[in-house]
């Protein structure tokens, strides 16, 4: 299977990801957690992305498709792969569609998790995540079982920087604007699968399992 987790920022992509990967063995491609990652160890593209991303903005399409190529020209990929949070602009889903159609692959659904604006800053500026595994947490809709301790593996949680609220403001401004364009990409496609995500997070999940059952039948 080859999916894409769509969703405004706070919907659940991460969360859900993480169940998905779970069940599923896809390996989980997350454009933010790679730019992260390379903030993190201070590399050319970590340069190129620190600014964007601290800011709440969109990192340049060319950027973005460069490393999203790469990683899903990878062995592990051919299998399947599952795509959070890429593409968020149309011209990125349609070199997404070419670099796919070089090696015959096509997507076959699209996870758009819809959630009421008005839940979104409350999770994202609640949000916790562990700084060892990348595990998400909130603190008072999805807390650990010890605070600031993450239940999967003892690491320290820690709070992401684009999480401050006046940064999360731009985050979802600037993502709202490509969304619609996008989820209209997919439909005409017809491979985009809407989720309710005002659900609890097992209820999400579960509307997942249905849809992807349904997709290997
Ligand atoms: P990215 O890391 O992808 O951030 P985002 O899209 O803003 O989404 P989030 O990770 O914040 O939210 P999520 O949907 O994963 O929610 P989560 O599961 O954590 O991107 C970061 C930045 O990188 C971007 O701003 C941009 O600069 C750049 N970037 C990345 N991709 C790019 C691209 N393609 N093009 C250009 N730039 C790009 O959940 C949130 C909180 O809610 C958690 O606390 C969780 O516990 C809680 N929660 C989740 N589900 C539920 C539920 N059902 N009920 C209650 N609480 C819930
Ligand atoms: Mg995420």
């Amino acid at each position: 299977m080859n999916l894409i987790l769509m969703g405004l920022p706070g919907a659940g992509k991460g969360t859900q990801a993480e169940r998905i990967v779970a069940k599923y063995g896809l390996p989980h491609i997350s454009t933010g957690d790679m730019f992260r990652s390379a903030i993190k160890e201070g590399t050319e593209l970590g340069k190129q992305a620190k600014s964007y991303i601290d800011a709440g903005e969109l990192v340049p399409d060319h950027v973005t498709v460069g490393i999203v190529r790469e990683r899903l020209g990878k062995a592990d990929c051919r299998g399947g792969f599952l795509l959070d949070g890429f593409p968020r602009t149309t011209a990125q889903a349609e070199a997404l569609d070419d670099l796919l159609a070089e090696t015959d692959r096509r997507i076959d659904a699209v996870l758009y998790i819809n959630v009421d604006r008005d839940r979104l800053m409350e999770r994202l500026t609640g949000r916790r995540v562990c700084g060892q595994c990348g595990a998400t947490y909130h603190i008072k809709l999805n807390p650990p079982k010890q605070e600031g301790v993450c239940d999967k593996c003892g690491g320290e949680l820690t709070h992401r920087k684009d999480d401050r609220p006046e940064t999360v403001k731009t985050r979802l401004e600037v993502n709202e604007q490509q969304q619609q364009p996008l989820l209209d990409f997919y439909k005409a496609k017809g491979c985009l699968k809407e989720i309710d995500g005002n659900q609890p997070i097992d209820d999400v999940f579960a509307s997942i399992e249905n849809i992807l059952g349904s997709l290997s039948a």
